[in-house]
């Protein structure tokens, strides 16, 4: 079926992180250039993609049920091509499965030859074949892609790609492969031109981007980095994620007084409260050294909003080390924080522990992980109310289309009384009421 235009359209279901969001835009961005249009609806697209994320089992259960409503597009119209792609296709029992269970995929690509897609795809159409092509590794990152980006005026820029840290639960390091940094001068031109089209927001992306130029052949470490990009003319805001605590310089912290464009917002994953949890998790800090962390940064910008992300019931977690974590949640006081239930992956040493928790026993810690975190974070937000705070506005408000919806420099989605000339502006909004999840506000006439 073809658009209005006469176009060919595709559409791209994105699972996972926001590497997986960035990767999707490149990918959109490769379509577009071979002449396709975007369709948001995958029943009629001619082209549906899905980029897969395998961080827990939840993730692989959605896909395999979305695969599973593509099959009937495809016996209804055998023309319309199936492409996979992602972290989980760089796990060979996954492309196992799919090559004997699920024969309607066209094309089987991995995370390491994304810039590949347009020839792939070209021959799958052309030559009416399937294909699979998987690499295992990349060492050259690929410069001068195409993207086709979601907001005009904020934008995702990866500034390294993989990671090195094998955590013991992740399956990350096996599917994006080993760390490798961009050239600052492709990143600072990146986000240069991004400044010139309208983006006044950047958020740099690594999956550690405190060990970012690392055993490359030029000398800007991070916080360098960030003090480059706070010279670019038209950005106002630098965010950047993730952010791994046994790499947190006190250069970093300190970059956050010297350069007024990076927001007082830091993702510090903490994972466990357990010094014993985090030794087992290959995390390599204590408890109290990770405190020690939250005590400089909360020194150094004393209005910092820290989110973390938590995993439960990861082997051997006694109802010790789970009170450490709850101890540890209640003397950061985290904005907010994303909580998980410990998931067993395929192929990390996790996997072989033996003292697996039992699922009532972490669903039980999760709920009260969740009830103290919410508690947390409802007073945080509490505590808003009064204050006037800068809202970089983003469009209509998904719960309540009256509203609009934006965020403040700390991360936090404030809802109010807009309209459309804002979207894309910075706007003092004065905050009437703050919820667990949500700021409410109204916005102050300049
Ligand atoms: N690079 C980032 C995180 C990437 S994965 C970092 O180091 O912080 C995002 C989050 O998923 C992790 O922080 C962790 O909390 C969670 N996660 C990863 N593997 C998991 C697993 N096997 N089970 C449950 N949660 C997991
Ligand atoms: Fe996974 Fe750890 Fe790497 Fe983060 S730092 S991606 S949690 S291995
Ligand atoms: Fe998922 Fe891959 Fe990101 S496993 S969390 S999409 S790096």
């Amino acid at each position: 079926m073809t658009g209005k235009d006469n176009r060919k359209t595709f559409h791209i279901q994105t699972f996972g992180c926001q590497m997986n969001v960035r990767d999707s835009e490149t990918l959109a961005g490769m379509l577009e250039e071979l002449g396709f249009a975007e369709s948001k609806n995958k029943r009629e697209a001619d082209v549906a993609v899905i980029n897969t994320c395998s961080v827990r089992e939840n993730a692989d259960q959605k896909f395999f049920g979305t695969l599973g409503q593509l099959k009937k597009i495809k016996e209804e119209r055998p023309d319309f091509v199936v492409a996979v792609c992602g972290c989980m296709m760089q796990q060979q029992h996954i492309v196992d499965t799919l090559k004997e269970k699920y024969p309607w995929v066209d094309l089987i690509f991995g995370t390491h030859n994304i810039h590949e897609f347009p020839r792939l795809l070209t021959n799958v159409i052309s030559e009416r074949k399937k294909i699979v092509d998987i690499w295992d590794n990349s060492e050259d990152i690929i410069e001068g892609l195409p993207s086709k980006r979601e907001f005009p005026f904020k934008a995702y820029v990866n500034i390294m790609y993989g990671c090195n840290n094998f955590c013991t639960y992740c399956i990350v390091p096996y599917t994006r492969g080993r760390e490798r940094s961009r050239r600052p001068e492709e990143i600072i031109n990146e986000i240069r031109n991004l400044a010139a089209s309208g983006v006044k927001e950047v958020k740099l992306l690594g999956q550690n981007v405190n060990s970012y130029g690392v055993g490359c052949d030029f000398n800007t470490d991070f916080a360098d980095l960030i003090g480059q990009i706070n010279e670019i003319e038209g950005i106002e805001r630098i965010r950047f994620t993730t952010s791994h605590p046994k790499d947190l310089s006190d250069k970093l912290i300190e970059a956050f007084r010297t350069c007024e464009k990076l927001c007082p917002s830091i993702h510090l994953p903490v994972q466990s409260g357990s010094t014993a949890v985090l030794r087992r998790m290959n995390r390599k800090y204590t408890k109290e050294e990770y405190l020690d962390l939250v005590g400089k940064l909360k020194a150094a910008v004393p209005d910092i909003a820290i989110t973390t992300d938590i995993i439960v019931g990861f082997p051997g977690e006694t109802d010790e080390d789970f009170n450490d974590t709850l101890d540890l949640v209640e003397r950061v006081r985290f904005d907010s924080a994303f909580t998980f239930l410990y998931s067993i992956r395929k192929g990390t040493p996790a996997e072989k522990y033996k003292d697996q928790v039992p699922e009532a026993v972490k669903h039980e810690r999760f709920n009260r992980l969740v009830e103290l975190q919410n508690k947390i974070s409802a007073e945080i937000n509490k505590a808003c109310e009064g204050k006037v705070f800068p809202v970089l506005v983003e469009g209509p408000s998904k719960t309540n289309p009256k509203n609009y919806s934006g965020r403040t420099e700390t991360g936090k989605l404030v809802h109010f009384r807009g309209s459309p000339d804002l979207i894309g502006q910075i706007v003092p909004v004065r905050i009437t009421e703050g919820k667990t999840f949500a700021l409410f506000g109204e916005r102050v006439e300049e």
